[in-house]
Parts: structure tokens; C-alpha cells; sequence
């Protein structure tokens, strides 16, 4: 095992945990469409099915989701990765519809609010059970209320249609938080593609 500075350290501890699969998290309160990129994702309890979400303490979209109480979970296929990109960073001025101006779209969930994003490849939506503040992120526990799945998932995804977006986290020596890392299909590994802020 090498030695490393205890900064360098907790990014490759963190590091180890990728790549990981990223999704779209969404939730509406009044007309201000929030939603995000995330990998911090788990099913947290299959009976009770609930999932557990790590958000960033500031992330705007902790208001709507207190304020709603619900909020949906999206994945999303390799082909929206401009989108994806596009929901993953913060940017000067605040679109009233976060997943519009990603060039996505999006229809109410059937038992809640929440928005669900038209084009993911499948879609859960979520109660809030409890927020539990943890450090520089807090946990949001959701309780399934309602999925729907593409034809590519069966008992298991068939990844006939479904190629999903594989996050592997920010650059080394880059900016973080700008320069990450996608799986696409027939690509390999590629930099996120520059989309407008
Ligand atoms: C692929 C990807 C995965 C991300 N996963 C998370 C995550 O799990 N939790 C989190 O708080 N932020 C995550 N982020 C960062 C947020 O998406 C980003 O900070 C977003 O701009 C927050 O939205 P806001 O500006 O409305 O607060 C991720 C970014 C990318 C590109």
C-alpha cells in the first residue's frame, strides 16, 4: 500500500467507489423544476423498498424536495450524457425548469409531483421518508411509491437498448467539478462534452 497526504488520500478513498451509474434526480415545488446528476444512489431496503439519496448539503434541490416531500430518480441512457453533463454543475442564472433547459422533458409522476424525466430509460418515484444530515451531505431516504421501467429491464437490464452512463468521476489535475469522465457506447472512456453554461 503506497503513502499519500490525507487530502490526496480522501480523494482516492473516495475514488474508490467509482464508476458508478449516473442518474437524474428530480422534484418540483410551485413552478421551479429542480433536478440534478447523482451517483450517490443506493437501494437503501427492498421491504420496505426504500432508496437513499447523498445530496450536497447546498444543492438546490433539498428545498423542493422538503417542500414536496417527493421526488423522482431517472436513468438515464449513455445518448443523454450533454444533459446529464449539463444537470452535474452549477451555473450563473437559475432556469425556472432545470430539466427543460437540460433538452429534456418530463410529465407529473402518477402518485406524486414529482417530475419524471420522458426519456430515462427508467424512472422510481419517492416519498420522503426523513432527511438525515451527515457531515457535508445529508441522506435523503425516499420511499418507493411508484416505478416504471423500458422493455430492456426485465427480472434484470438485457442491455439490448439500455447502454447506461458510467460516471467515473472528476479528472486528476483538473478542475474538479468540471472535467469528468463517461463511458459511452463504442467510445470508451471520454470527457464529458462541453455544454453551454
Ligand atoms: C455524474 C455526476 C454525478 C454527481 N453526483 C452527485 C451526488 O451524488 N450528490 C451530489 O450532491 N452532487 C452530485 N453531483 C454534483 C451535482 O449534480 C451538481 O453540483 C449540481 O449542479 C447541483 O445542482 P444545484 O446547482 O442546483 O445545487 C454529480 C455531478 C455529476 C456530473
Amino acid at each position: 500500500m503506497k503513502n499519500h497526504t490525507p487530502k490526496k488520500e480522501a480523494l482516492r478513498i473516495y475514488r474508490l467507489f467509482y464508476p458508478q451509474i449516473a442518474v437524474i434526480v428530480a422534484s418540483r415545488r410551485a413552478d421551479q423544476v429542480e433536478a440534478l446528476a447523482m451517483n450517490s444512489v443506493i437501494s437503501g431496503s427492498s421491504d420496505p423498498p426504500r432508496v437513499v439519496c447523498s445530496l450536497k448539503r447546498e444543492a438546490k434541490i433539498l428545498a423542493a424536495v422538503r417542500e414536496s416531500k417527493s421526488f423522482s430518480m431517472n436513468w438515464m441512457d449513455s445518448r443523454y450524457v450533454k444533459s446529464v453533463d449539463f444537470l452535474g454543475f452549477q451555473r450563473a442564472g437559475k432556469p425556472r425548469d432545470m430539466i427543460e433547459a437540460a433538452g429534456l422533458t418530463w410529465r407529473p409522476g402518477s402518485k406524486t409531483s414529482a417530475p419524471v424525466v420522458s426519456e430515462a430509460a427508467a424512472a422510481l418515484e419517492c416519498t420522503v421518508d426523513r432527511v438525515i444530515p451527515l457531515g457535508d451531505n445529508d441522506l435523503v431516504i425516499g420511499n418507493v411509491v411508484s416505478a416504471r421501467t423500458s422493455r430492456d429491464f426485465s427480472d434484470y437490464w438485457q442491455f439490448k437498448t439500455y447502454n447506461p452512463l458510467i460516471y467515473f468521476g472528476a479528472v486528476p489535475g483538473k478542475k474538479v467539478g468540471r472535467y469528468v469522465l463517461f463511458k459511452r457506447r463504442g467510445q470508451g472512456l471520454v470527457g464529458a462534452p462541453r455544454t453551454s453554461s
